[in-house]
């Protein structure tokens, strides 16, 4: 019997380099707005102010696209470095690459040719090109003359004068549709415009949000050399909310064992939410869970990642976690900076982890799970009202159809201005299912503001909730008649005051 033994001896040894087609694998879980992400990453560590996404458009097909940043660039002697899988720099606090590949991998991902051009601070001018092809067997990478590199730098990107500038060019990008079917071609373009501009919108919005950079999008014509509109990238906060959703919170639980600690800081959305910043790509109820930051660029965006199973009942519940670099047994990255994975010792601190009033992550998911059944109660609680009609501004409409239910078999209501005879300032008629409100007390009521079919929704909205019930029911009863009257006794005094 041969015994297991501790050491495995070598003698001598070859020398085998990896083949040129393994770059073909990098990034297999990239998509075309992660690897995008992935460049911003280096041209926010270059220091840029302004990084540009450019897709080039030529006899009707999508051939390239550019990233064009204004940072300090790149120097001749650093960038055989820069194109190597692998090859790592000084890193600085702060920054965002860590591994050396992100440029390969995220550009290998989605195209078949990668060009990175560069002048630095001292506006020296280098380029190199890798190509991905069955032929290649080497690690050849191609040298871009300088006369070509300086024109691709100084074509007009229209970003303000920086440090230095950098250019990164993909030709034969695999997601690009195949065809030049005008239709299939824009349809292509505006979702994947806004894929785009969600997904840097979502992962740098601490970044944007503090102003460290700008970033924008656009097609150019290459045959004009024309660009369509230019749009920039806004910051999409998934804590957004403008109030929170329970008073007390959010609370900042803190677990700590074996000289590990970890923080996290739990917040509860308002019921009921409209808002972009939580109906996210993807869907509200999967975005629920953890988000973790590093160097303020979000890299994981929901999902309870095993200390928790997904529940709809969760769906307001969303907790912010600074990470610093992997901590091994707590969480490791991976290299697309799309997922953060968590180890045995995660689950544990979380089970710790407690808030200064001792609320426990248990705690905190029944209370977030409290929050979103009572404002689910309350909606169906709610006295039932007459939908808004004719003259209330879309957004305020859809306000009153997410809070309220509504009589959906009753007319709406309408809140119109007319001219009257005397000086009443409102008028209910409801065999016109319509409030009229006096012209006369418009100009003034609008203080110089344009009017218009949906002017005045502060006011609109105040009347709708008072008068709305005047317009249930066969006949009005005398309490509503009384109110009737002092309500246009007192609108009437006030108006005529706004008048003079
Ligand atoms: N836009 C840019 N401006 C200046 N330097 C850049 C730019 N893009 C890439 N580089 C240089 O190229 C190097 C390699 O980039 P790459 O993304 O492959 O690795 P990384 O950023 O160091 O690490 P990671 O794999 O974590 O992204 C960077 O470290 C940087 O020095
Ligand atoms: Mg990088």
């Amino acid at each position: 019997m041969v015994r297991w033994r501790d050491e495995v001896p070598t003698s001598g040894g070859v020398d085998l380099p990896p083949d040129a087609r393994s770059m073909d694998g990098l990034g297999r879980n990239h998509s075309l707005d992660t690897a995008l992400a992935d460049l911003v990453d280096n041209s926010v560590d270059a220091e840029a102010t302004d990084i540009l996404i450019r897709i080039v458009r030529s006899a009707g097909r999508l051939r390239s696209l550019y990233v064009v940043d204004n940072g300090f660039g790149i120097a001749p002697e650093a960038i055989d470095d820069a194109m190597t899988l692998g090859g790592r720099r000084k890193y600085r606090t702060g920054d965002l690459g860590r591994f050396g590949i992100g440029l390969k991998a995220a550009s290998f991902s989605q195209a078949r040719s990668l060009t990175l051009l560069s002048r630095d601070q001292r506006g020296r001018v280098v380029g190199r090109r890798w190509e991905l092809s069955p032929q290649q067997s080497g690690f050849l990478c191609g040298v871009v003359p300088e006369h070509f590199a300086a024109g691709e730098l100084d074509r007009e990107w229209n970003l303000p004068q920086g440090a230095g500038r950098t250019v990164v060019r993909w030709d034969e990008v695999t997601g690009f549709p195949a065809t030049d079917d005008p239709a299939r071609v824009e349809e292509y373009i505006s979702r994947t415009l806004v894929q785009i501009r969600q997904h840097l919108g979502l992962v740098m919005h601490r970044l944007l949000a503090a102003h460290r950079m700008r970033i924008w999008v656009e097609v150019e014509e290459a045959e004009t050399g024309e660009c369509g509109s230019r749009f920039g990238v806004s910051p999409l906060d998934p804590f957004g909310y403008t109030r929170t959703g329970k008073s007390g919170w959010p609370k900042t639980l803190v677990g700590r064992a074996e000289g590990l600690t970890l923080s996290m800081r739990c917040h509860i959305w308002p019921g009921r939410s409209q808002l972009p910043e939580f109906n996210l790509p993807g869907g509200a109820d999967f975005r629920q869970g953890l988000y973790f930051y590093r160097n303020d660029r979000l890299l994981h965006a929901g999902g309870w990642e095993g200390i928790h199973a997904s529940d709809r009942r969760l769906r307001l519940a969303r907790v912010e976690i600074d990470i610093e670099d992997d901590t091994i047994g707590l969480f490791k990255m991976n290299p697309e900076k799309s997922k953060v994975s968590i180890g045995p010792k995660f689950a544990y601190l979380c089970e710790e982890a407690q808030a200064e009033d001792k609320t426990t992550l248990a705690d905190y998911l029944q209370v977030a799970e409290t929050v979103f059944r009572d404002s689910k109660k309350r909606t169906m609680q709610r006295r039932r009202m007459i939908p808004p009609g004719r003259g209330l501004a879309p957004p305020l409409k859809k306000a009153i159809k997410r809070e309220i239910p509504l009589l959906e078999d009753e007319e709406p209501i309408n809140i119109r201005w007319a001219a009257f005879a005397d000086e009443s300032f409102f008028l209910v008629d409801r065999d016109n299912r319509t409030l009229w409100l006096n012209e006369r007390y418009r100009a003034t009521l609008l203080g110089g503001r344009r009017g218009g079919l949906n002017d005045m929704p502060v006011l609109k909205a105040l009347l709708y909730i008072i008068m709305e019930d005047l317009f249930q029911g066969e006949y009005l009863g005398s309490k509503d008649k009384d109110n009737l009257e002092i309500w246009q006794e007192l609108l009437t005094v006030a108006a005529q005051g706004e008048k003079s």
